[in-house]
């Protein structure tokens, strides 16, 4: 684990914008980089070898079992288990049954909770009804939530469609606001803002209603917001967004989605904790090098103060070399 931001900056703060092609802003040059890493996938997805490389990824799926260690004031909500499901990216290379296994593993966990990061599309807003029979298969106590990502922001018309879908299909979307859950009669806030480059986050928003000391969990698909709930007192940050790099050569990615290096993994400043997943689908090319799929399943643990650990990977089949490098949280 390391610290995740300086210890100079301070309270009130506020997330810098992504810039370059990673901005949200709309220039001719990135819709046509979009458009044409849009056509490039969906060619690929028709041949067979596309398939055969996604097949490859999606065996390589790893259920990581964390335990969350809570500070005193959040004990109350001790055996909570949560499900963290981002960059589903339905639709290129993952298909209808690709998505059924995988909601089917996590089912098996039996989470209290199960929470989407966002890019649940990858480039058709029709791509959501691929994950219709998925959704069928989990009826979790506290429910199901989801923030967008920037895929379903770009890719959709407007959100109006992706909000109807999930809520249809008992998925409460949290863009920029929050809700008051129960554990074992400790009420902890859950929320979510709007992603980061194509959306419109407020905390503010999203913190609204938030009992004084409450312990509070948010949803960023973008992981630089952090930065900004760092220093609001949310406890814990769940994002996706990096791919934990996608493509790593020698424990570097050559594309940076993060202006604070929040890839993959654990960060923390103070009490307040990112997980930064790295999803479950792929963009681009069906290749994911030393950065394989993930679901995270976090299981809190009450106790005194101490650093969160990954706990167990658990592959599909016997787990390889590359499965079982560990990210950031052992740095
Ligand atoms: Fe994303």
């Amino acid at each position: 684990m390391k610290d995740a931001v300086p210890e100079m900056l301070t309270q009130a703060r506020r997330v810098p914008m992504p810039v370059g092609l990673l901005t949200g802003r709309r220039t001719w040059l990135r819709r046509l980089v979009s458009w044409g890493t849009a056509a490039i996938n969906r060619a690929i997805d028709l041949l067979p070898v596309g398939r055969w490389l996604h097949m490859r990824i999606l065996n390589a799926l790893v259920l990581t079992r964390v335990e969350m260690p809570l500070v005193p004031r959040s004990r109350g909500l001790h055996g909570i288990r949560v499900a963290f499901l981002t960059d589903l990216h339905a639709g290129s290379f993952m298909n209808e049954r690709d998505l059924r296994r995988v909601f089917a593993r996590v089912a098996a966990e039996r989470p209290h909770l199960v929470l989407f990061g966002g890019d649940l599309i990858n480039t058709r807003e029709r791509e959501l009804l691929l994950l219709r029979e998925g959704l069928r298969r989990l009826s979790p106590p506290l429910g199901m939530f989801a923030v967008p990502g920037n895929h379903d922001l770009f890719w959709g018309k407007d959100l109006g469609l992706w909000c109807a879908f999930l809520e249809e299909h008992g998925v409460k979307v949290l863009c920029n606001r929050g809700v008051r859950l129960t554990w074992n009669g400790t009420s902890f806030w859950l929320c979510g803002v709007d992603d980061l480059t194509e959306g419109d986050p407020d905390l503010r928003l999203a913190l609204a209603g938030r009992g004084e000391d409450e312990p509070t969990i948010l949803l960023s698909h973008h992981p630089d917001y952090f930065f900004e709930a760092a220093a609001n007192g949310v406890d814990l940050t769940l994002s996706g967004h990096t791919h934990g790099g996608q493509i790593r050569l020698r424990g570097k990615a050559p594309l940076h989605h993060s202006k604070f290096d929040y890839d993959q993994g654990w960060f923390v400043e103070g009490d307040s904790r990112l997980y930064v997943s790295r999803g479950i689908g792929v963009t681009f090319l069906p290749i994911r090098i030393d950065a394989p799929p993930e679901v995270p399943i976090f299981t809190m643990v009450a106790q005194d103060r101490a650093a969160p650990r990954r706990e167990s990977i658990v592959g599909e089949q016997a787990p390889c070399k590359q499965l079982l490098t560990t990210p950031s949280d052992a740095r």
